[in-house]
């Protein structure tokens, strides 16, 4: 499974780097908000930071604008795909930019429906948005197993980008389903390290050590 950072700051993206565990970096307007400067000079930094598939949202509702957003963004550097919103005018502007080779990700996935729906129009990957099904008392899982299965069984070339994860279960789930993709922020990233008992094993050997040493 591949693991995209959900971020827009460059710190996190720069120390996720450090243990190579980032093969794409997903943003939205929601994450650049939470930034200080110019969302342009960040995207751009971000695309130049990192190699893999940088995933920049359109902010407009009819697709032509989309199709117009998505020709700007992808300036920013051949690794950008457009993030575009699962609605009818989003479909048609992934159709349109699918067949002028520009790579898209339809967000704000709910439905297994929504999610063929975008495979059929072209989409490059599709996020089916997990944490905010479970919140609603529906499993996000469940429908990453069925985007899964549906798109296995035509054999679309369209990747499940796992999003909206919360915690290290929604990670392990995805593995075990077979997600192509899982979008992590970083707390989480940092979090799937960590192990009580990997602290308190290591602790014990270097103790030992000591009193060994000191004999
Ligand atoms: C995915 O690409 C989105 O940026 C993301 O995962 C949003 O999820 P959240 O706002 O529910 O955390």
């Amino acid at each position: 499974m591949k693991f995209f950072i959900d971020t827009a700051n460059l710190d996190q993206i720069r120390k996720a780097k450090e243990y190579n565990l980032i093969d794409g970096v997903t943003t939205n307007p929601t994450l650049f908000s939470r930034e200080t400067g110019d969302w342009r000079e960040i995207a751009a930094k971000i695309c130049r930071e990192v190699e893999g598939p940088v995933s920049l949202e359109v902010i407009g509702l009819e697709a032509e604008e989309m199709v117009s957003e998505a020709k700007e963004l992808v300036k920013f550097g051949p690794n950008v795909v457009v993030k575009i919103p699962m609605t009818e005018q989003g479909l048609k502007a992934v159709n349109i930019l699918s067949g002028l080779g520009i790579m898209t990700n339809v967000t704000l996935v709910f439905s297994p429906l929504q999610g063929l729906l975008a495979a059929k129009a072209g989409a490059a990957y599709v996020s089916p948005f997990v944490g905010r099904l479970d919140g609603l008392g529906q499993s996000g899982m469940e429908l990453v197993e069925q985007l899964t299965t549906i798109f296995d069984n035509y054999d679309f070339s369209t990747q499940v980008l796992v999003a909206s994860i919360r915690h290290p279960m929604h990670v392990l789930e995805a593995a075990l389903i077979g997600a192509d993709v899982a979008t992590v922020p970083f707390s989480v990233i940092m979090s799937l390290v960590r192990h009580p008992m990997t602290d308190k094993g290591l602790q014990q050997f270097l103790d030992d050590w000591k009193k060994s040493q000191a004999k």
